[in-house]
């Protein structure tokens, strides 16, 4: 899959590109279904709110067949590759639970703070692509992006490990005040199956979600091969040390996967 040249001129003008409906509502029920099964269980890879609820499961692809045909689909590695001109790797795989009534927040960051402060990332050349596995509403979380505030570089930030269960490389307020006034706050909203993909230094963050609808979106962090991380200090299951690009598999590879569970269950 290509991505238009309107869509490559939004991406690296804004820092975001948001494509909805990417997935169709076949593909993403399988993943939906999965996602369940995968946030219940209990293993080390799968992190909790402080209230217990399920916040984050790392690595899904690695022991999940589903996720496993997500992390190799052709719709979320080709337009990573086009952006960074070369293969990628995967750096981090998560599904990110924002549960209904106990999803907490994340606070405003950069994802490449992250990735340079604890991985040794050398440059930006890695980005988040998602999927939307349940319809993401102005109400239940969506995650809010600063247009443009790429354009800023890496920001100073503090380490929180206060304010979630999950340590965190934050921005201060002025400094959002300050980028917003320049970017405003956009949050992109649709059905299941949507596709963002955003920049590593955007800055984005999102509400807790107080509503009876849980907001689970799967995360693929995409890096350009020559671009591996130099200095872990992180599980592998969250920096991933296997920096061979990524096999694609066909685009109808999670479609036949769906048919066949569902026969299966039948
Ligand atoms: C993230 O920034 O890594 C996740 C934010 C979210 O899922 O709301
Ligand atoms: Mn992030």
């Amino acid at each position: 899959m290509q991505l238009t040249q309107a869509q490559l001129d939004q991406f690296h003008t804004e820092g975001w590109l948001f494509l909805p409906e990417l997935f169709t509502p076949e593909e993403v029920a399988v993943l939906r279904e999965e996602s369940a099964a995968v946030l219940a269980r209990n293993r080390e890879e799968i992190w909790r709110e402080k209230n217990g609820a399920p916040r984050t499961a790392f690595a899904a692809h690695t022991y999940n067949e589903a996720f496993s045909i997500l992390g190799r689909h052709p719709r979320m590695i080709d337009p990573v590759e086009q952006v960074f001109g070369e293969p990628v790797y995967m750096h981090q795989f998560k599904i990110n639970a924002k549960a209904k009534f106990e999803g907490d927040v994340w606070q405003w960051h950069q994802d490449y703070g992250t990735w340079l402060r604890d991985d040794g990332m050398p440059e930006p050349r890695a980005m988040n692509i998602s999927v939307f596995l349940d319809e993401v509403l102005p109400i239940n979380g969506a995650l809010m992006l600063v247009p443009r505030s790429q354009k800023h570089g890496n920001l100073q930030a503090g380490h929180d490990k206060q304010t979630t269960n999950y340590p965190l490389w934050t921005l201060d307020n002025d400094t959002v005040e300050r980028l917003v006034k320049d970017g405003g706050i956009v949050a992109p909203t649709g059905k299941p199956g949507g596709m963002l993909m955003f920049h590593g230094n955007l800055v984005h963050g999102s509400a807790g979600n107080i509503t009876p609808y849980s907001r689970r979106i799967v995360y693929l962090t995409l890096n350009a091969c020559s671009n591996y991380i130099r200095k872990p200090t992180r599980p592998e299951w969250i920096a991933h040390q296997d920096f061979r690009p990524i096999e694609k598999v066909a685009d109808d590879a999670l479609l036949k996967y769906a048919r066949s569970h569902r026969q299966a269950a039948e």
